[in-house]
């Protein structure tokens, strides 16, 4: 009753939807055996030392229950004395496609055969010759037609399985009937097929026939490339070694007329999909012009619920459900807990609410579960049979294409990745290349903001012999800006790779500093999600100090707007102002609004992760500064800066110290030469800065970090 009410309540809320879309995207992973049904009969009947020993056994098995009656290994029992090497093939018609099918795998194969029509009720031919038996096969094109024999007939077929060790082989048309069946309930449902073509033709008699049946019929299915011989992606570095692998694939399906268009592929145990093997995807595109997958992975397997998509370099991943409901086993009695538990969880329970909680579905499971218990055609069969009864969702199929395109037009939000640690889950881990290292990720992030000391405090932190900074950047003034921007997208093989591989020789505290990370609206849950242990150092000097070395900073690489307008031009411009000047008086004044920026950094990190350093004292006592510095890194070896730093008169900076008593200093762009500010624009600053200035005192005494000294002043004179 419960579970009714609730579900009541949910068509409420989700009847409002037009079309719901739906798509049943069942993978035949790694061998093709049986499109059709292949009911190996009388298998129990072939005993292993010789036709007839077991005695009879009744063919009803095969009405009762199936799934009992396993493939045969082999078709041809070895004790062939008492019958004629011909196989009977009983066929719909003379014209029937699969009938024409057998027969010509037969004579490729080299099988003697004799073909019949399908008697209806009886009229059964020989069957033996004197003692011998005629048959060593019987075929069923339809086995529906050896189901349907009258009791007499059945019965003389029986008796002569029995008594001559001959096994009936029958192919049932399930997964074509299932296609068609359900295409009544859900318009152009189709199975998405994939294959592994090595495993072609690697099977048994029957197997590498079913793989033949499967073919002769691939115009009716749509298509996907598994990987050639299953492996995991990941376990390919070397791209080109990957796009073989891919393009032995390909030839298979050229070959065999399987369409290679539809730029849907699945990768084997979800590898290299997410987290992200860069060759995968490059591999893929380059081959086969892939523009879909899908995987189980992303954010993580569980919960469920909360699996998402992302638009990852031109590819649509795409949100997969459950598939080990339907696959735990396949035998149907053998479901665990009781076939009643694979019920419940169609009529109402888990798969139900999977479908109506989600407007598209992707359902993945592997061919031996229909080839031998039909458990996933059984599954969904009676699941779309309740969601009809129900509910009044519609449910469709699209092509790959479409339905990642409309996926991403009902979740956009969803076309940016967010990228995690893969070390953080070990399922990820499992699934990312050996190569790759979680050890490359820095530990510290310097986050800004910009004109506060941040290039300073990066300097002298890479004079400790235990901190390796980043390699810098040519395209982003030597910082990395990985987290804030467009660069994101590339993806964290691109940002390690910014990082030494570590050494054992090597010191291993990698930092990097990207000043504008601090203001940005996106670069906290970023950082947070692929480095969630890392430090974070911000600088704070006063906001208004900041915004005017920022607007000298500007005319100094001869920005038009700055060297134009006065900065209490720009600072005090209204709505009316033209964009330019409204667009630098955003980068003048905005990254100062410390509380709002430092509080979104706290909503990811824990206050004990986040060091807020005093931008003037770094100026003036620096070493001190990194004595701070050290001792909220924790490391182990303590360096004076005292003795590696010297005061720079003719720069007015404190500089490293070089051996010879000479200095280095930043360079020239850092600490320059330029007027006062003005007074109007101080005291217009002041009071611009003066609630938010507040606020970050009350932020900073809850962190239980000490008032920067610029911040105490502010606020003494405020009162
Ligand atoms: P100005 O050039 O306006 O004086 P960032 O590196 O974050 O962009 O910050 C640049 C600012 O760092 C400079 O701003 C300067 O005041 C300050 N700074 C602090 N310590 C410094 C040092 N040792 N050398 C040079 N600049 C330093």
């Amino acid at each position: 009753m419960l579970v009714c009410g609730l579900v009541r309540r949910l068509f409420r809320q989700l009847t409002l939807q037009t079309s719901l879309l739906l798509l049943f995207i069942f993978c035949m992973a790694s061998v093709f055996i049986s499109a059709y049904f292949l009911y190996a009969v009388k298998r129990d009947l072939e005993p292993a030392g010789g036709a007839g020993s077991e005695g009879a056994v009744d063919c009803d098995g095969l009405r009762s229950d199936p799934s009992r009656q396993p493939l045969p290994r082999t078709v041809l029992p070895s004790d062939s004395s008492r019958t004629d090497p011909v196989v009977l093939v009983f066929v719909e018609s003379l014209y029937s496609q699969l009938g024409q099918e057998i027969v010509a795998i037969l004579e490729s194969s080299r099988f003697k055969y004799r073909t019949e029509i399908s008697p209806g009720k009886g009229d059964m031919p020989t069957l033996t010759d004197k003692d011998r038996g005629r048959f060593k096969l019987v075929i069923y094109e339809n086995l529906l037609k050896y189901v349907n024999l009258d009791a007499w007939n059945r019965e003389l077929l029986d008796k002569y399985c029995v008594e001559y060790g001959v096994g009936i082989v029958g192919f049932f048309k399930a997964l074509l009937e299932t296609q068609n069946d359900l295409r009544t309930s859900v318009p152009n449902f189709t199975f998405n097929l994939g294959y592994s073509g090595k495993f072609f033709h690697a099977g048994t008699d029957e197997e590498d026939l079913g793989d033949d049946l499967l073919l002769s019929c691939a115009s009716e299915f749509w298509w996907f490339p598994h990987m050639w011989n299953h492996m995991q992606p990941h376990l390919f570095h070397n791209q080109s070694v990957l796009a073989e692998q891919m393009l032995l694939n390909k030839k298979f399906a050229t070959e065999h007329g399987i369409p290679t268009n539809m730029g849907y592929a699945v990768a084997p145990h979800h590898s290299g999909v997410y987290p992200v093997h860069v060759q995968l995807y490059e591999a893929w595109k380059k081959v086969w012009g892939i523009k879909v997958t899908s995987t189980e992975e992303y954010p993580h397997l569980k919960p469920a619920r909360f699996r998402r998509g992302f638009i990852h370099n031109g590819i649509s991943v795409l949100p997969r459900q459950t598939c080990g409901l339907f696959t735990h086993t396949i035998f149907h009695k053998e479901y665990p807990g009781g076939p009643r538990e694979l019920d419940k969880l169609i009529s109402g329970g888990e798969l139900f609410l999977t479908i109506l909680l989600n407007p598209i579905s992707i359902f993945m499971t592997h061919l031996s579960n229909y080839g031998n218990d039909r458990l996933g055609l059984y599954t969904f069969k009676n699941l779309v049979k309740f969601l009809r009864t129900w509910t009044n969702l519609k449910l469709q199929t699209l092509p790959p294409l479409q339905l990642a395109q409309r996926y991403f037009q009902i979740f956009p939000q969803e076309r940016d990745p967010v990228w995690q640690d893969p070390c953080e889950d070990k399922r990820h881990k499992d699934i990312w290349s050996k190569e790759k290292t979680c050890d490359r990720f820095p530990k510290l992030l310097i986050i800004g903001p910009q004109k506060t000391g941040t290039t300073a405090l990066y300097l002298f932190l890479g004079m400790h012999p235990d901190m390796t900074s980043n390699y810098p950047s040519r395209e982003t003034f030597e910082e990395i800006q990985f987290f804030n921007g467009h660069n994101y997208h590339k993806g964290i093989d691109w940002y390690m790779e910014f990082f030494p591989l570590p050494s054992n020789t090597s010191s291993d505290f990698y930092f990097e500093k990207s000043a504008n990370y601090f203001d940005s609206e996106v670069a906290a849950y970023r950082a947070a999600a692929l480095l969630p242990k890392a430090k974070i150092i911000t600088i704070l000097i006063s906001p208004a100090d900041r915004a005017y070395s920022w607007y000298q900073h500007q005319r100094a690489h001869g920005d038009a707007v700055a060297l134009k307008y006065t900065f209490h031009d720009i600072i005090t411009a209204d709505r009316r102002a033209p964009a330019k000047v409204r667009v630098l008086q955003n980068r003048c004044l905005v990254p100062g609004l410390y509380a709002t920026h430092l509080e979104r950094w706290l909503s990811r990190y824990h206050s004990s992760q986040v060091l807020v350093l005093d931008g003037q004292l770094l100026r003036s006592e620096p070493a001190s500064v990194m004595d701070k510095v050290q001792k909220f890194l924790g490391l182990a070896n303590i360096v004076n800066y005292h003795k590696i730093l010297a005061f720079d008169p003719k720069k007015g900076f404190w500089c490293q110290l070089l051996d010879g008593g000479k200095t280095k200093c930043l360079g020239k762009s850092k600490g320059r030469k330029y007027p006062d500010m003005d007074s109007d624009s101080r005291s217009f600053l002041k009071e611009y800065y003066r609630e938010h200035n507040i606020e970050l005192s009350k932020l900073l005494y809850k962190m239980g970090q000490p008032l920067p000294s610029w911040l105490r002043e502010e606020l003494v004179s405020n009162r």
